[in-house]
């Protein structure tokens, strides 16, 4: 075996040889990879005893990729392509061996070896448009080559991995080794290519499948359409496609070229820019500075809910998801009865589009347990609160927990607003209660704001944020702090929204300017699903703002046909001439002279404030870090990931832009604008709010 630097290595097994990189933990496509990978191929080619080379990785999977934190940097090493040419044009056949994922740079490498191989648990995969990219090295040019434009413009707009049997039969991987042999079944596969004279496959060389779809625009022109609201502000997802068509109508190089500048243009982009942020700042949210890797994990082996609910139920389904039995308390029999048949129905419609088996439905079905009693919870490992968000009732359930839950069970409130110390101080163990902030439907959203309490253990929020995990969930950490951090900034943002409405705008302008920005819809059509009679009781209205006057005029929003919106029989929002009205009388009677209301001004208004309140969350210590609060904003709120998150596009504006605004409009509309402290020496340090 010879090293050819730290990270590669190159052994020649008789008429073989085989080229192991090994650089943890994904084997990313950095600059010694490159290197090594250059230098290994020379070596292999220019050694006249070798027949056959194999390509293969050791540790955890073959190369994930380009390593995404050199984008941006100054480029070092060999370049990627000059590996490639070389693989490519060797003289020898290039067997690449693929085990774990095989992504990105690193399937093109796979995909630029004559053939490969590959364990049957491996999966391949273009995820670059996930960072706002595409297959820079030659993967938009070689993939349709292999599976024709439909499955590969499927493939590199979704990002989403095939399987190593589907990618066997499709072409992209030529044959399965047994697992766990995957280096044996390589080199046996390379000396059958030698044995039987097989011809060196270059996938550039194929034609059939990209001839075929030659002078059929409308295979693009159909898939655009098909995808337009997916694909809804993102610019990566058209210059995937532009490659492919490339792909189909021009010669090799001049696609590779085609690819090339397009790739350029994402690369430099701020899209991309932010959704590789993400990409790190979604791994740094597990990471707790004062909470090593270390600290002991509980095992949670059973669950218990209490209330059951729309939040209870979706709660439960994501324990059961991943085989954990949930008991789940109720008062009432009727209740108990009801939320288990909403949880049932939710898994068959699941079924019946074809996303869950129906024996899957009677497994999870089969590990919740409903009972009207909450001693039944005795055994659980983790019981989570999800009653009334009322603080006197989460008191009194957390009091008769404490009586109840067995010693080192973790005690969780789901709350969105509430005082999580205030709630463990109703216990005599608040080391082991802690908040979990789930968000609606919480059976689909990403999100779970995990609340720490002052006296909240280590191991209790170690096990929380590693469970998190395990239920397909992003976990962030928070402090205690009404609203926590999505929430307190969304309050900012109504706030706005109710100003600028009364101000001169309507409630769809400020809708169209959100929804333009690329959230998926406004506050009102958001307050209008929710239901605008959450929280309201005609008892007690007073015609105070144009909220309850909508509800005591009984528009209650999209569930009784209308709200802000007029809906029609499928659910479709149309500005209401009611409601216009409503708001030109109200501010009217309250004496406010309406102007014209700029779209800017919308967005200055009701984003800015989040951004200086995101800030002031920081100064308090409420969130670790910036890029957290973007995490919270992007899986909890659909904040388009293309903006990276409220902090990363304040930086996009500029802190001192920001800052400027917010005292302009201290100046003119007083203290809800009164910038940060942080924001401020942010501004005057020409630092970044993101990095903070
Ligand atoms: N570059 C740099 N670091 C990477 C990386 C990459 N491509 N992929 C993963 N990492 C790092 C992660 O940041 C993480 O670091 P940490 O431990 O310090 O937090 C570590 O590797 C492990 O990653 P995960 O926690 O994500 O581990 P999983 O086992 O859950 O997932 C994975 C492994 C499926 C490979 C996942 O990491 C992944 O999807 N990686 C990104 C793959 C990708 O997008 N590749 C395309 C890159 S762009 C490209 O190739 C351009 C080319 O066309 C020119």
């Amino acid at each position: 075996m010879t090293a050819i630097n730290p990270v590669t290595d190159l052994t020649i097994e008789g008429d073989v040889a085989v080229i192991t990189l090994n650089s943890p933990p994904v084997n990313a496509l950095s600059a010694p990879v490159r290197d090594g990978l250059y230098e290994g191929f020379k070596a292999a080619i220019a050694n006249d005893a070798v027949k056959a080379i194999v390509l293969i990785c050791d540790g955890r999977t073959f190369i994930a990729g380009a390593d995404i934190s050199e984008f941006g940097k100054e480029r070092k090493g060999a370049d990627l392509p000059a590996v490639q040419d070389m693989m490519e044009n060797s003289p020898k056949p290039v067997v690449a061996a693929i085990h774990g994922t095989a992504l990105g740079g690193g399937f093109e490498v796979a995909l630029t070896a004559h053939y490969r191989v590959a364990v049957p648990s491996a999966k391949v995969g273009l995820p670059e448009v996930k960072l706002g990219l595409l297959p820079g090295a030659g993967g938009t040019q070689r993939l349709p080559r292999l599976v024709g434009p439909e499955v590969a413009l499927n493939m590199v707009t979704s990002g989403d991995f095939v399987g190593a049997a589907a990618a066997n039969k499709s072409g992209l991987v030529d044959e399965l080794v047994d697992e766990g042999k995957l280096r044996d079944g390589a080199i046996a596969f390379a000396r059958k290519l030698v044995a039987e004279g097989r011809p060196l496959k270059k996938v550039r060389d194929l034609q059939d499948k990209v001839e075929a779809a030659r002078g059929k625009p409308a295979i693009f022109a159909d898939f655009r359409k098909a995808n337009a609201r997916r694909f809804r502000g993102f610019e990566a997802p058209e210059a995937n496609i532009k490659c492919i068509e490339a792909a189909v109508n021009l010669p090799f190089d001049e696609g590779m070229k085609a690819e090339r500048d397009l790739f350029l243009g994402l690369v430099n982009g701020t899209q991309s820019a932010a959704q590789r942020y993400i990409f790190f700042a979604e791994r740094q949210a597990a990471k707790i500075p004062d909470v090593p890797d270390s600290t002991p994990v509980l095992p949670i082996k059973k669950v218990g809910v209490i209330g059951a609910g729309t939040m209870g139920g979706g709660i439960s389904m994501n324990f059961a998801n991943v085989g954990i039995p949930v008991t789940i308390v109720e008062m009432q029999p009727a209740a108990l009865e009801r939320g288990l048949g909403v949880i049932r129905k939710n898994y068959e419609n699941t079924a019946k589009k074809g996303r869950l088996r129906q024996e899957d439905v009677e497994t999870r079905m089969g590990l919740l347990t409903g009972s009207l009693e909450l001693e039944k919870l005795a055994d659980c490992d983790l019981i989570i609160e999800a009653v009334y968000e009322n603080m006197a009732i989460k008191k009194e359930v957390f009091a008769k927990l404490d009586a109840i839950a067995k010693p080192g069970a973790i005690l969780a409130s789901n709350t969105s607003y509430l005082d999580v110390n205030e709630i463990a101080a109703a216990t005599k163990r608040p080391e082991w209660v802690i908040g979990t902030h789930f968000f609606s439907p919480a059976n689909v959203m990403r999100l779970l704001e995990v609340v720490r309490g002052d006296k909240t253990s280590k191991e209790v929020i170690a096990t929380l944020m590693q469970l998190s995990k395990k239920i397909g969930k992003v976990a962030v950490l928070v402090g205690v702090c009404h609203g926590f951090v999505g929430n307190r900034m969304l309050a900012q943002r109504q706030r706005e929204a109710n100003k600028l409405v009364l101000e001169g705008a309507m409630p769809w302008d400020v809708d169209r300017v959100l929804y333009d920005f690329g959230m998926p819809m406004g506050p009102f059509a958001m307050s209008d699903l929710a239901g605008l009679d959450i929280g309201w009781s005609k008892e007690t209205s007073s015609s105070s703002t144009i909220r309850e006057v909508l509800c005591e005029m009984d528009r209650r929003g999209q569930k009784n046909g209308k709200g802000f919106y007029d809906y029609d029989e499928n659910r479709n929002a149309k500005p209401s001439a009611e409601v216009e009205k409503v708001i030109l009388d109200f501010a009217a009677k309250k004496g406010i002279n309406r102007r014209t209301i700029s779209d800017e001004e919308i967005i200055e208004r009701c984003i800015y404030p989040m951004i200086n309140e995101g800030a002031k969350i920081l100064e308090e210590g409420k969130a670790i870090r910036a890029s957290d609060i973007d995490i919270v904003w992007i899986n909890g709120y659909g904040w388009p990931v293309y903006h990276g998150g409220p902090m990363f596009y304040g930086d996009v504006i500029g802190a001192d832009k920001v800052l400027a605004k917010m005292r302009e409009f201290e100046r003119t509309m007083g203290d809800d604008f009164k910038p940060s402290a942080l924001l401020e020496k942010v501004a005057a340090e020409g630092k970044k709010l993101h990095q903070l």
